[in-house]
């Protein structure tokens, strides 16, 4: 029998190969229920079939319904659904239609669930247009991400010609157990996390879809699918694959979260390990895991070449060369080791620095100032680098330390079912990090862990172990960004050339472009505009130095600025007003031309209300800088933050240099000329970097709308600026915050209402104390003056 029969199917695998890549006939081919009424474009089977043409191991039916066709569907074909190592379609319900997709509309089956029909006809339709050529069918729905690269792996280490109905076996919580009408040893693979049949299981069981489906025990479209293999398969869903139990729970792994399952952090384990993820609900977050596992594969990749590269500076040492001059080196005469230079396609890349063995005294000081200190972790920070004694682990340092210890663990754990054994992680006791911009990051790490035995003689154990970790940095990696809005691409045509070539010429071509303005004359009237934001109640005296200063940096040399005073009333000195409006009324007649404006608001003063009112003189593509009377600054300030903000993408928030009290310093700066604020002036005696100050921010107006602007309802001099930080950080644009020696704001005395309640009274003394002086300043006067002071 076994002879012909064999014959027989031949046969009509040709004729179905044939067939199936015909679409014409393919509407009529198939028995009844496979016809279709509405055409999906062919060009996507097409296509699809082009794809998979010389790869033959699985076959993977996506069950999908036409709501989710240009969403989950088409995420999942965009995505892992390319990759497969055989031939993806997608079945859906009769007069589903797909612009995005191969896709089988299976007639006579609706979108209702649970999904009965749809996926015992799906199972025929494989058996009947491909069972002799594929290894394996999976069976999977449209919200599950499939590592096809370990899934390949996983398969091509099972024997295939065996009958294997492989997946996460499920018997049904304890409430269900009894009506799924499942005897005690019987189970099913459960269908979220996708289930895989050897072409032995599939040929078995499919011929009886139809009967399966006319005699259904329950709504459970797995647990009727266990059934029907178990019938007519005589298998049950593999228990395990092998060693240890949970193993299919973790490769078919499957988030307990619903719909906020891989939102979230993907840096877990379970993600690493995993080959099936579900349920992936949202198309995006479809493709930020794939984009994230791609990520995984190209850092494997890295290491690869850093080993790779390794292996090369070893076999070239045995060979008498240095590895500093492995570029230059010959394997024998005429015949270079890299016969590819750099810059060019092809180029291996350095392995003068990615070949150096890993060492912890791979760097090695020659001069007191070249130490490289270590900084020590345990539950705190304990750094040399920081002012505080004693710190808490930043998120970066945690986020950092999680990835390299999950490394180190799948390292350990590589040979796990060889030996028998996992090793689990508990913690870290203590830790040494330090980072050589050279080459990159060392690690003594002290770690606890358990040490499980399951084979053999089983035990289960705490043990120490010390960890040495060097992360290499890898090459140099070019990435081109062009911030300006719509301009007609590079000037040298590049299309045609190979990218890395590509890179380059575009870099020359953008770097001659940028020397330019730095190289030849100075020409602000094409620099673009700054508007200055001014809230002013009051202070006359400062005001005075504020405008002195802004006249010598900003009008005599007509840099491209604009000045917007926002000038309220104030009750205590009522003259400071009139005196304010007739200074600027003096600038501007002698400055005929100066965009000076003065906003005048008779409302109770606010910070945040005279910015918003200086911003609606604005228009949406106005650079704005928000500054206050007490500060000074710089032409190169003005450089500073004219590069440092970038429309639509980031805003600067300058830490500000603040002078501590110059009366202890023996200096005036009241009313004091320009001049006296130079560099030099930043040293430990006369001032600190104001950390904790956000005030000064330079940004787009467009930017300030998108960010909701300022809180309006905080008066006085409040917290604006802290919660407008805070909500820059959280929204997409890119803070940049760093140090800018032009910036300074002059020190004045700080008045602590006495009708303040007690804490914020001592938060009052306590700004005021931090900027009275230095410690050492103060601590000599306190010793010069000391009988006074008793
Ligand atoms: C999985 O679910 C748990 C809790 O339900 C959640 O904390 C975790 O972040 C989820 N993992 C992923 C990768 O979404
Ligand atoms: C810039 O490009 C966008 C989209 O490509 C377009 O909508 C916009 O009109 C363009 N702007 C200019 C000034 O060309
Ligand atoms: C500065 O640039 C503007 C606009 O490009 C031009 O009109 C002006 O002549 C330039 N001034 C100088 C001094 O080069
Ligand atoms: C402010 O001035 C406007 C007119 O200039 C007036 O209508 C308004 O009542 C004034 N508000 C206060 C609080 O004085
Ligand atoms: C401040 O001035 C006094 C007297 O003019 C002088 O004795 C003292 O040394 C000065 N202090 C500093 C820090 O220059």
């Amino acid at each position: 029998m076994g002879r012909r029969k064999k014959i027989l199917k031949l046969l009509l695998g040709v004729l179905i190969g044939f067939v199936a890549s015909n679409f014409n006939t393919l509407t009529t081919f198939s028995e009844p229920p496979c016809a279709s009424s509405q055409i999906t474009p062919y060009r996507l089977i097409e296509e699809e079939d082009a794809r998979a043409s010389n790869k033959n191991l699985i076959f993977v039916g996506v069950m999908t319904a036409a709501k989710y066709l240009d969403t989950r569907a088409k995420a999942v074909y965009d995505t892992w659904g390319r990759e497969v190592p055989g031939k993806v379609m997608f079945f859906s319900s009769e007069f589903s239609y797909s612009e995005h997709v191969p896709l089988v509309p299976l007639a006579g089956v609706d979108d209702s669930y649970p999904p009965q029909k749809k996926s015992f006809l799906m199972l025929k339709y494989m058996y009947e247009h491909y069972i002799d050529q594929y290894e394996w069918f999976v069976r999977a729905d449209d919200d599950v991400y499939v590592r096809t690269d370990k899934l390949e792996e996983l398969l091509r280490s099972v024997d295939s010609r065996k009958p294997w109905f492989i997946g996460q076996t499920g018997r049904g919580n304890n409430e269900e157990f009894g009506q799924l009408s499942l005897d005690n040893d019987e189970n099913f693979c459960m269908g979220g996390p996708g289930v895989i049949m050897s072409r032995e299981t599939l040929k078995s069981v499919a011929p009886f879809a139809e009967q399966c489906l006319h005699q259904l025990y329950t709504t459970h479209e797995d647990v009727e699918l266990g059934r029907c293999v178990r019938r007519f398969a005589g298998i049950s869903c593999t228990w395990s694959y092998e060693a240890s139990d949970s193993i299919m729970q973790v490769i078919l792994y499957h988030n307990q979260s619903g719909e906020a399952a891989f939102s979230g952090d993907l840096k877990q384990k379970e993600v690493h390990r995993a080959i099936t993820l579900h349920p992936v609900k949202q198309p995006h977050s479809m493709y930020r895991l794939h984009k994230y596992l791609k990520g995984l594969k190209v850092q494997k990749h890295l290491q690869e070449n850093l080993l790779l590269h390794r292996d090369i500076a070893i076999s070239m040492q045995e060979l008498g060369h240095r590895i500093s001059s492995l570029d230059k080196a010959q394997i024998v005469p005429d015949l270079p080791l890299f016969p590819i230079r750099r810059g060019s396609p092809g180029y291996l890349g350095d392995t003068n620095t990615l070949g150096v063995p890993t060492s912890l005294n791979r760097y090695t000081p020659h001069r007191l100032e070249d130490v490289l200190e270590w900084e020590m972790i345990s539950k705190n920070l304990y750094s040399h680098r920081d002012l505080n004694p004693r710190r808490r682990i930043g998120s970066s340092l945690k986020e950092g330390l999680g990835d390299v210890v999950r490394e180190i663990m799948e390292l350990v754990n590589s040979y796990s079912k060889q030996r028998g054994r996992v090793i689990d992680f508990k913690d870290i006791l203590y830790g040494y990090w330090r980072v050589n911009p050279v080459y990159g990051v060392d690690l003594i790490l002290d770690l606890l862990l358990v040490y499980r035995k399951y084979r053999g003689h089983k035990m289960t154990v705490q043990v120490r172990r010390h960890a040495y970790v060097q992360q290499t940095f890898s090459g140099i990696f070019i990435r081109e960004v062009d911030y300006r809005p719509n301009t007609t691409q590079s000037l040298v045509s590049t299309e045609s050339l190979p990218v890395h070539k590509q890179i380059v010429n575009q870099l020359f071509s953008k770097i001659t472009e940028q020397l330019q303005p730095i190289f030849s004359y100075h020409n602000s009237s094409t620099e673009t505009l700054i508007n200055f934001i001014l809230p002013l109640s009051g202070r006359f005296n400062i005001f005075k130095r504020f405008m002195n200063m802004y006249e010598q940096v900003c009008l005599t040399d007509r840099e491209n600025t604009r000045l917007f005073i926002v000038l309220f009333k104030n009750e205590d000195s009522p003259e400071d007003h009139r005196l304010s409006s007739e200074l600027v009324r003096g600038l501007t007649t002698r400055y005929p031309d100066s965009p000076i404006r003065v906003v005048l608001s008779n409302e109770t003063f606010s910070r945040g209300k005279a910015l918003q009112l200086g911003v609606n003189e604005l228009s949406e593509e106005s650079l704005m800088l928000f500054i206050d009377v007490d500060m000074v600054f710089d032409k190169q300030s003005l450089q500073r933050i004219r590069r440092n903000t970038v429309l639509n993408k980031q805003v600067y928030f300058p830490i500000v240099y603040s002078l501590y009290n110059p009366g202890l310093l023996n200096r005036s700066y009241l009313g004091a000329d320009y001049s006296e604020f130079t560099p030099d002036i930043i040293n430990e005696q006369s001032g600190f970097w104001r950390q904790f100050g956000f005030g000064i921010v330079s940004l787009y107006k467009s930017d300030y709308l998108s960010l909701g602007g300022f809180n309006l309802m905080i008066s006085g001099w409040g917290y604006e600026d802290v919660t407008f930080f805070d909500n820059a950080v959280r929204s997409n644009l890119k803070i940049f915050r760093v140090a800018d020696p032009g910036l300074i704001h002059v020190f004045h005395s700080v008045k602590c209402d006495s009708r303040l309640d007690l804490s914020q009274k001592s938060m009052c003394l306590g700004t005021k104390a931090s900027t009275l002086g230095s410690v050492s300043r103060l601590q000599d006067i306190f010793l010069k003056y000391k009988d006074l002071f008793r």
